[in-house]
């Protein structure tokens, strides 16, 4: 309906207490892409072309956190789970935010079909907005994973690894193997290969001391990774060996010290007791 701009305008957004350098080109409407900061309400993330203007904003908007419900809270940080059919507004807004920080993904206009997980931190001001991912809520791919954006201010901290843990967690709820849909971008890739990798190794070394091997659908089963996503994981590790006609898995010693190494940097970690959540088909 607005016309908007083509090429990458909008150079700096300011959010919560931060201002970000934006990456790629998003549809924001056209009056607005060429202002030197777009403000961002942090809560809602209406836009505004001014601080005067976001400040009138704040004294209306009377959101402390995203809407939609809370389905995890442990130490500071909460999941909300919005219905882009229900909030139809905050769940475009999102998308044009996370539209700066993506490249490939087409912007989806129509976000009825899709449920969105905002990752906030708690302190006295309220539930900051730290990334977040969406689901389509039915994939004939079975992907669990749409669209998934940790805000540039907090990258390299952790917090993509918790989304994509939370994602598997959801999965695991379903009783449903899931994978992020494709393509994936460069940063995307990465983080994804360092998750299931970490999970997989952590997994297998436990499972060493019981004696009873793992069968990639087994380990699949186990965390929710589809059986492809588990093979190419162990082939990218180097770990399965061709042995008396029948593939076996093999952690080398130096996958087994990566892993040590990558486990003793302190990492939150999605406690599944915390969650509180039904599927809703
Ligand atoms: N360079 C190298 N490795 C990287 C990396 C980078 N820039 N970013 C992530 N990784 C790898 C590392 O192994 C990292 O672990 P480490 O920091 O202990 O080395 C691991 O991924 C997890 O990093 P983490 O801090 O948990 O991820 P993040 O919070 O930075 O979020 C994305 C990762 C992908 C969500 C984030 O980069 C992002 O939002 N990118 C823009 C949007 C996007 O491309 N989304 C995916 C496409 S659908
Ligand atoms: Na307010």
């Amino acid at each position: 309906p607005h016309e908007v701009a083509r090429v990458k305008n909008l150079n700096l957004i300011q959010i919560g207490k931060h201002e970000v350098e934006t990456w790629y080109f998003s549809p924001y409407p056209i009056e607005y892409a060429y202002l030197p900061i777009l403000y961002i309400c942090e809560f809602c993330l209406s836009y505004f072309p001014g601080v005067k203007q976001l400040s009138r904003h704040r004294v209306k908007c009377t959101l402390q956190h995203p809407p939609g419900n809370e389905i995890y809270r442990k130490d500071d940080i909460s999941f909300f789970e919005i219905d882009g059919r229900k909030q139809k507004v905050y769940c475009r807004n999102l998308c044009l935010l996370s539209k700066l920080f993506l490249d490939h993904k087409t912007l989806y206009y129509d976000v009825d079909p899709f449920l969105f997980y905002v990752m906030t931190m708690r302190d006295e001001d309220g539930a900051h907005f730290i990334g977040y991912f969406s689901k389509e809520k039915e994939s004939s791919e079975q992907y669990n994973v749409a669209c998934i954006l940790t805000m540039p201010q907090y990258q390299r901290m952790g917090f993509g690894r918790l989304l994509i843990a939370f994602s598997y967690e959801l999965s695991k709820v379903e009783k449903r193997l899931g994978s992020p849909e494709k393509p994936l971008s460069d940063l995307g890739l990465l983080s994804y290969r360092a998750f299931w990798a970490e999970t997989i190794v952590s997994l297998l070394v436990d499972q060493q001391k019981t004696g009873i091997e793992l069968s990639i659908d087994d380990i699949a089963n186990r965390t929710a990774f589809q059986p492809t996503d588990v093979l190419h994981t162990l082939q990218n590790l180097n770990a399965l060996k061709y042995y008396h006609g029948q593939y076996v898995i093999v952690l080398s010693d130096t996958v087994i010290k990566n892993n040590e190494r990558a486990m003793k940097k302190k990492k939150r970690e999605v406690d599944p007791k915390a969650l509180n959540w039904k599927p809703i088909h």
